[in-house]
């Protein structure tokens, strides 16, 4: 008799929490901006041990889904700075059983991602974390451990090599592409959205597969499409409710069935150039994969054991995709929209490029040289940030600087 009534009190309170989620969801379908915001919150969803966040300031939580109502918000990154106005630079947010700690200051963020670095080095745990990252094996989700920082130095590494060897020539050849479809445009009003995620996918599908796309690509298409489906899909409230609330797991979610099918679709289509890679008679120079596959054999743990495998190829080509596309794509349609409205601008960066480079193409090298460029990059992304929330960090141990008293565990 008990079990029943605690059956139907968990079955009461999960149908509860559909409603409530139904409820979020259609908030947030009200802006697909605010979808791909949210994912970067979905990153918070942690567990923090209950005995540190009672110190913390924070808005009043209500029964059972604590503050979720506070990240419906559209504008959510302005949302979180608002409300730091009230609770200071340091709050709490609680969603169900989860805690996360909201860092609102250049100060309090470099305190903890710069000096403590190595306090904050963890990533938070989830379900469906593990669920889209290959069991934490992706290396913007992975949690801190020798596995993960061996994983790290093999991507690093690779990238470094890459960089030496071919980087400037598959940017270059990309820039150059991109420059003759603009000139094509004939000063036609066009959005360049799409031109922009081809440049900067094509960059990085020459470093991972050895391969670059027309914008028409069938192929090409897919791949984006999976891609920017997990991000969307995870962070949806159905999605991020299955972290807070393991109850829900147990439930039908055709939200949820929709992600792991995009998971599915999206292994098998790196499974797939992976394996094309592998079979080719010439190796393609221009790609990192060749490096990658060659650097597992170097990694051990210490009992000589292989730390690393395929897979963390899978997961780091899945890594650069994620994290090298669409970040570039937003960084280049803002700058161009300031340009735009700012014609003087314009007009000194290129004064600068005709000055310094004297008629050739940029390097890499050429950035210090090249102030009021360098300036034009990072006061777009200080005022359209295309991470504003960041990747959440774990605390891996009690930290205890002037500003961060965190526990271990805590979520920042
Ligand atoms: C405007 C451009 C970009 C922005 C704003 C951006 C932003 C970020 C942020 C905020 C993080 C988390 C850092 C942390 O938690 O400490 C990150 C990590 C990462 N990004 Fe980017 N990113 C950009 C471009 C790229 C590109 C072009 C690539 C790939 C070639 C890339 C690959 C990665 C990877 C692999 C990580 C995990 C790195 C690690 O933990 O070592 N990102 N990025």
């Amino acid at each position: 008799m008990e079990i029943s009534v605690v059956g139907v009190g968990a079955v009461f309170l999960a149908v509860l929490l559909i409603v409530v989620l139904n409820w979020i969801s259609g908030q947030r379908d009200k802006c697909v901006q605010q979808r791909a915001k949210s994912t970067l919150l979905q990153y918070l969803h942690q567990f923090l041990p209950h005995s540190s966040s009672p110190s913390l300031p924070g808005p009043p939580s209500f029964f059972l889904i604590g503050n979720m109502m506070e990240l419906t918000h559209d504008h959510l990154p302005i949302h979180l700075t608002n409300l730091a106005q009230r609770y200071g630079k340091i709050y709490r947010l609680k969603c169900g059983n989860t805690t996360m700690v909201v860092l609102n200051s250049s100060e309090v963020i470099r305190e903890a991602l710069v000096k403590k670095w190595s306090d904050f080095a963890g990533r938070p745990v989830s379900y469906t974390g593990n669920i889209v990252s290959g069991g934490g094996h992706t290396i913007s989700l992975g949690d801190y451990n020798e596995e993960w920082k061996a994983h790290r130095r093999l991507v690093h590494s690779a990238l470094q090599r890459c960089y030496q060897q071919s980087l400037h020539n598959v940017i270059e050849r990309q820039a150059l592409h991109l420059r003759k479809v603009l000139i094509d445009y004939q000063g036609r009003a066009v959005d360049l959205s799409e031109d922009f995620t081809v440049a900067a996918s094509n960059v990085i599908t020459t470093l991972a597969f050895g391969k670059e796309y027309d914008k028409s690509s069938a192929e090409l298409q897919q791949l984006h499409s999976c891609l920017n489906e997990i991000v969307a899909l995870w962070g949806s409230s159905w999605i991020s409710a299955l972290d807070s609330f393991p109850l829900l797991r147990k439930l039908p979610n055709p939200v949820f069935s929709r992600l792991l099918k995009e998971v599915a679709r999206r292994d098998e289509i790196i499974t797939k150039h992976l394996n094309d890679y592998k079979s080719q008679d010439i190796e393609n120079k221009d790609a990192i994969t060749g490096s990658l596959l060659r650097g597992l054999d170097k990694h051990h743990n210490t009992e000589n054991e292989e730390l690393l495998t395929d897979l963390h190829v899978h997961m780091a080509t899945v890594d650069l995709l994620i994290g090298g596309t669409e970040t570039t794509a937003a960084w280049l349609n803002w700058t161009v929209a300031f340009l735009l409205h700012r014609p003087e601008v314009q007009t000194r960066v290129y004064e600068e490029l005709c000055t310094v480079l004297e008629g050739r193409y940029p390097k890499y090298s050429d950035r210090h040289r090249l102030p009021v460029l360098r300036a034009l990059i990072s006061e777009v992304l200080r005022l359209r940030p295309v991470a504003p929330l960041a990747v959440p960090h774990r605390a891996i141990r009690d930290s205890r600087s002037a500003q961060l008293q965190q526990r271990e565990n805590s979520v920042c």
